[in-house]
């Protein structure tokens, strides 16, 4: 392994803020925090926000400094980029966003029912050739469905038509309950709450990746439970 991505791994080892359960612990039910993001990890009871996918984590981070009442969770399965997001936090000494490195498939054995207020999926791998394999597949809903509460919010923001397309057919093939789906969501800004407005203004860095070579970015916002 690269020295560089072997160097980053062992730095996340002693942030106190990033979160690397085992194979055999997430298997075995062994995680201690499932349950106690609240009480143990953020030592408050603000609403619990999860970026799945999450990569350098820049919404994370972005959202923890516009939302100081709320918690977030950047979850990815790469280090290397994760640490990223790790280290902005640090240096910012942002107490409202940690970082879990895992596979979003182990999601619902990471928290418990109820204890989850809203995901986002920023940039999520489009998996053209494999659609179980896509976040917002249903199986994915699933498990998202398990540790959300009644009411809470998924949140897409992709560049990719493949990915939003299905999107788009599985909300209305499965009655999710919609809030807003726009094909372009900077020519339609001005229609979502001001302060919202903001939010959707993070750019990621598969965001600025894929803007600059032309693409339309899209969002959709829906319910689950
Ligand atoms: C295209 S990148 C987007 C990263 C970031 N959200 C951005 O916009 O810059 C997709 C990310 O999702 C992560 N990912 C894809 N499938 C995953 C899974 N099942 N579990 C955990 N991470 C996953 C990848 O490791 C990668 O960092």
């Amino acid at each position: 392994m690269a020295k560089n991505k072997l160097r980053r791994f062992a730095e996340m080892k002693e942030m106190p803020h990033v979160f690397e359960p085992s194979m055999d612990d997430i298997k075995s039910g062994g995680v201690d925090f499932k349950g106690k993001w609240h009480k143990n990890v953020f030592k408050n009871n603000n609403p619990i926000v999860l970026e799945l996918g999450c990569g350098k984590g820049e919404y994370s981070v972005g959202l923890a400094r516009q939302t100081p009442g709320k918690n977030f969770v950047g979850v990815d399965i790469k280090g290397a980029r994760m640490w990223v997001g790790a280290c902005q936090a640090q240096e910012e000494n942002l107490e409202n966003v940690v970082f879990l490195r895992t596979k979003v498939d182990f999601i619902d054995r990471l928290f418990a029912p109820n204890e989850v207020d809203e995901i986002w999926l920023t940039f999520s791998d489009p998996q053209p050739n494999k659609p179980n394999k896509r976040l917002t597949a249903a199986t994915f809903i699933e498990r998202y469905r398990s540790i959300l509460k009644k009411g809470g919010i998924v949140h897409l923001k992709t560049d990719s038509d493949i990915l939003f397309e299905f999107t788009e057919q599985e909300i209305k093939e499965r009655g999710y309950p919609c809030n807003y789906l726009t094909w372009d969501v900077y020519k339609d800004l001005a229609q979502f709450p001001e302060e919202f407005q903001e939010t959707l203004n993070i750019k990621t860095h598969y965001e600025a990746l894929f803007s600059s070579k032309g693409s339309v970015i899209k969002y959709a916002q829906f319910q689950i439970n």
